[in-house]
């Protein structure tokens, strides 16, 4: 054990004062017995890598003599996770979460939270083993498609705050990961992360750093290294970054058999999971390590009593256990019903507001009056196929992503099913759902306008083999071959290349994997009953090769520091920049107030539809040899607004904001000089400028 280490944990009871954490607890841990602390910190429910009937995908037995009960954890990514044939259906199959945080809406990720955290509370659960927030540095990265961070630590910070407050409010833990530098899929178990310190402070940690704020309960660690240390076992990472300089009190968990050495404990881990490994168990932690395993149980103690799980005699739990693993919670996992009529409406919300409408000439969209409509493509008629997916743990298609974040949706509104309903009496609706050309030209022959459809889909374990759509040649073939106006609708994963058909087609909208209400909210954007409100988290560049390749051999070295996804790209052109998203109607914005750091815009919807407005603040620092390229600083979402309406959005920028990390100093440092503050629709359509002196 390190020196540093032994400090901060020496003798617990005061590190227990110093962090808050109230005499109840002190008082529990001490009643616990050696074998009772160590059956919490070490996952239950799993033999040999199969889970067991009764348990969730992660679970930590309950210590009933001393009313606490048992935590019960599920994934995430796109709902309660459909681990059993049962749960199809009776959960939400959500927008992944890069869709929801497309919307740029913080209160719109904070109503999914408290979703979330209701459907897992009416399964039994505790735990949601969720935000996903590495920010995206591989464009092939197979997890993107569950980032909600996309390319900017700005963006998931705002998200990963709203969803870890929504969640926990129905006394849910969330768990924040993969910590850290998890940006990579392909060879996730041995590939050797290596980032300079201020890359990860600025760029990596940020959202991180807001779920600790924000309270989160846990933290999960991930299975790559960092400085050529496993995540799991690297005390520079779990002690010294999260706990020290972050002041993380929760715990710490282990990504699933990310443990492989006995003594992780000693680097920061408090919990193995899913716990079959063995390195937890009371044999292999150090007997004399007693203020160790105090400080594990305490911290997840804590975090429990936090949202409200532990009662006291005369304060009861403020929300009850509903069940104690194995086997008391089956009624609920396989047969409760946690979906709603109203997480239903939500998710078709969320699916509409996270369409990007990245190109519209000529208004061809929305369409409306008496139409006909070629809908052409297999990726329109996306196919959902329940019973492939249950035999293979990663399969994704085109309204999930594969993996330990898949929901499995029981009735997905296919694209041509959801305008087909959408349709009204007015438009007549000619399909094609083949990737054949002669049969789609066929469809078109008397069609005012032809729809297709792009899609590709992602999952964990291995990165994308390309950033095309998969029906990159039939869409770009149609395009070219049409004498119509061509709309293509795009359900993708993360940034994808579309630039052999974007030039050419005269609309082009993108959907991250939407979810259950795919076509529906298709179908609303389409016809206008919202206008599109989303915005690019992600860069969709030209080429392949203006993105970041995932590393094929170790040490992976971070060259581009700083300069992560658009940021990087600011001297080149790109297909469709990051932040990007048009509406059917038009904005003008004026500075009303400007008051140090804080500022009152004027957003006003000078078109002829009503719309939303996502407002972005854009910062460049005073000149210097080490000043961070542009950054994003903050954004504000408008609500609807009708033509003519106008609302004041207020951008209070903290100064701590503006700082910039020195690894001389180990901490933020303030930065002072003239700041660009732009003001803008896009991170390449800046409206209003000005700038501070700090
Ligand atoms: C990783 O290595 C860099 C460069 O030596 C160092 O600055 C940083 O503190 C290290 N971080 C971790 C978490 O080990
Ligand atoms: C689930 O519901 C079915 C039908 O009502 C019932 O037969 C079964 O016992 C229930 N399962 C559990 C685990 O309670
Ligand atoms: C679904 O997948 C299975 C393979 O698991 C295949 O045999 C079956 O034909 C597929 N069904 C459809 C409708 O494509
Ligand atoms: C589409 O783009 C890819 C990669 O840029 C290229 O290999 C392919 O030939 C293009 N296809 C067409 C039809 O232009």
């Amino acid at each position: 054990m390190k020196l540093a280490y032994a400090v901060l944990l020496l003798p617990t009871t005061l590190y227990a004062q110093i962090l808050g954490a109230d005499s109840d607890i002190d008082q529990l841990v001490a009643q616990m017995d050696t074998s009772e602390k160590y059956s919490i910190v070490n996952g239950v429910g799993w033999i040999s890598r199969k889970q067991q009937s009764g348990y969730y995908i992660g679970n930590e037995p309950a210590v009933d003599r001393l009313g606490i009960p048992s935590i019960k954890m599920q994934d995430a990514a796109q709902g309660f996770r459909t681990t059993d044939e049962r749960i199809i259906g009776e959960v939400t199959a959500w927008p992944c979460s890069l869709g929801v945080a497309s919307a740029w809406d913080v209160n719109l990720m904070e109503d999914w939270g408290h979703a979330l955290g209701k459907e897992h509370r009416a399964k039994g659960a505790n735990m949601i083993l969720g935000p996903s927030v590495n920010v995206h540095r591989v464009a092939k990265g197979g997890r993107n498609a569950e980032y909600l961070s996309g390319e900017s630590p700005k963006l998931g910070e705002e998200m990963a705050r709203s969803y870890v407050r929504g969640v926990q409010e129905e006394g849910v833990m969330a768990v924040v990961k993969h910590f850290a530098l998890n940006n990579q899929e392909n060879d996730r178990n041995t590939i050797d992360s290596h980032a300079d310190e201020r890359t990860m402070q600025e760029v990596y940690y940020p959202p991180f750093k807001a779920a600790v704020d924000e309270g989160v309960a846990s933290f999960m660690c991930s299975y790559n290294l960092v400085n050529g240390t496993h995540s799991c076992g690297n005390e520079d990472l779990l002690v010294r970054d999260l706990k020290e300089r972050m002041g993380f009190e929760g715990f710490v968990m282990s990504d699933w058999w990310a443990v492989n050495d006995v003594g992780y404990q000693n680097a920061g881990l408090d919990m193995d999971m899913p716990g079959d490994d063995g390195y937890f168990s009371s044999d292999n932690l150090d007997a004399s390590d007693d203020g160790r395993i105090d400080d594990m149980v305490t911290r997840v103690l804590t975090q429990m009593k936090k949202v409200g799980l532990l009662g006291t005699d005369d304060q009861p739990a403020a929300f009850p256990n509903l069940c104690d693993i194995p086997g008391d919670c089956d009624d609920l996992f396989y047969n409760a019903t946690a979906t709603s009529a109203a997480h239903e409406a939500l998710a078709l919300s969320i699916a509409t507001q996270s369409v990007a409408l990245l190109k519209n000439e000529d208004d061809v969209l929305p369409i409306s009056g008496a139409k006909t409509i070629a809908v052409v493509g297999s990726a329109c008629d996306a196919s959902n196929n329940i019973s492939a997916m249950l035999k293979v743990w990663d399969l994704g298609n085109y309204y999930v992503m594969g993996g330990s974040g898949r929901v499995i949706a029981e009735d997905p509104v296919s694209i041509v099913r959801g305008l087909q309903e959408g349709a009204g009496d007015t438009i007549t609706i000619v399909e094609s759902t083949t990737d054949d050309l002669d049969q789609a030209l066929a469809a078109m022959e008397n069609a005012d306008v032809v729809l297709t459809c792009g899609a590709t889909t992602s999952t964990e374990g291995h990165d994308r083999a390309s950033l095309l759509v998969d029906q990159d040649d039939f869409i770009t073939q149609l395009v070219e071959a049409a004498t119509i106006p061509s709309v293509v609708l795009l359900n993708t994963p993360g940034a994808t290349v579309i630039s052999n058909f974007s030039g050419k087609a005269s609309a082009v909208l993108n959907m991250f994997l939407g979810g259950q209400a795919t076509g529906t909210a298709w179908s609303n954007i389409i016809y206008g009953v919202e206008s599109p409100s989303g915005k690019l988290p992600v860069t969709f560049p030209l080429s392949e090769e203006d993105a970041v390749e995932p590393c094929s051999s170790s040490p992976c070295t971070y060259d581009e520091k700083l300069e992560v996804g658009w940021r990087g790209l600011v001297e080149k052109d790109v297909d469709f920049p990051f932040g990007h998203g048009l509406s059917y109607t038009t904005f003008d914005y004026e500075v009303k107030s400007k008051d140090g750091l804080k500022f009152e815009l004027n957003v006003e919807n000078t078109g002829k539809s009503a719309g939303r407005e996502v407002v972005q603040l854009y910062v460049t620092y005073p000149v210097a040899e080490d000043a961070p390229p542009v950054e994003l600083k903050g954004f504000k979402k408008t609500g609807v607004l009708e033509p003519g309406q106008s609302e004041l959005l207020e951008f209070d920028i903290s100064p701590d904001d503006l700082r910039s990390w020195s690894t001389n100093a180990g901490d933020f440092v303030a930065v002072s000089g003239d700041f660009q503050f732009d003001f803008a629709s896009s991170s390449r359509d800046v409206r209003v400028s000005d700038t501070v002196t700090v």
